[in-house]
């Protein structure tokens, strides 16, 4: 089945003192989502960027915010992260007791609602909760940092979260994050990826928007 392929390019690569341009140059480009990565320093041994940046971001773009949080108990952020513009917040599977109330509520409030898994965290825990989120995020590094390695074992997890959702007819994203480029970008498109995030890839090179135009094309 040709699916339609998203790309969602990382903030977190971005040039923060001139993030203006970066967005500028997204809304040029042929993505159609901006990943927004938020880091806690506790959940991952990283700090990024929180609330006003997401705000900032939203006054200057229409693109849909795909918003990642790596965060211990997001749940009392949800409305705070509505109000800041996000379109889409995604959860990791790991930090939430009560999975199914948080995705309901990030609904309740007009957003979509992903779940994210850490390299670990097999895809199978998902059966019962599956029906309930919009995407499926399959972390492709431990979580924390950009211009990590990827790690090969996420294209069978793809595979058989592509099988799962098929086998329960249901519309579930699934996207990747981590260490995609070209190379692994088509791979995981030909597992069963829907939406690629990249942030290295696309913010490290001279020219990025034909890195985005390369990722649709892979
Ligand atoms: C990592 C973040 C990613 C990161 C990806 O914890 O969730 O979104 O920006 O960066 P690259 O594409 O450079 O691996
Ligand atoms: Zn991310």
């Amino acid at each position: 089945m040709n699916r339609k392929r998203i790309i969602s390019p990382s903030l977190l690569s971005a040039d923060f003192l001139h993030l203006a341009d970066d967005v500028a140059m997204l809304n040029r480009s042929k993505a159609e989502w901006l990943h927004l990565d938020i880091m806690d320093g506790v959940f991952v041994p990283n700090i990024s960027f929180g609330v006003p940046v997401v705000k900032a971001v939203r006054s200057m773009t229409s693109k849909f915010l795909d918003v990642h949080l790596m965060i211990v108990d997001p749940t009392p952020y949800i409305s705070v992260f509505k109000s800041a513009g996000a379109d889409m917040l995604t959860v990791h599977y790991e930090t939430c007791s009560h999975l199914h109330r948080t995705l309901t509520a990030i609904k309740e409030q007009g957003m979509k609602a992903g779940i994210a898994l850490n390299p670990h965290t097999p895809v199978a825990l998902l059966k019962d909760i599956l029906r309930e989120a919009d995407m499926v995020l399959l972390m492709s590094v431990n979580p924390g940092f950009g211009g990590q390695k990827f790690i090969e074992r996420t294209y069978d997890k793809v595979k058989e979260l592509r099988e799962m959702i098929d086998a329960q007819e249901l519309n579930t994203l699934i996207q990747v994050d981590g260490g995609v480029n070209e190379k692994t970008g088509a791979q995981l498109i030909s597992c069963g990826v829907d939406v690629l995030v990249a942030g290295n890839y696309v913010f490290a090179a001279e020219n990025p928007e034909e890195r985005i135009e390369t990722l649709l094309s892979c």
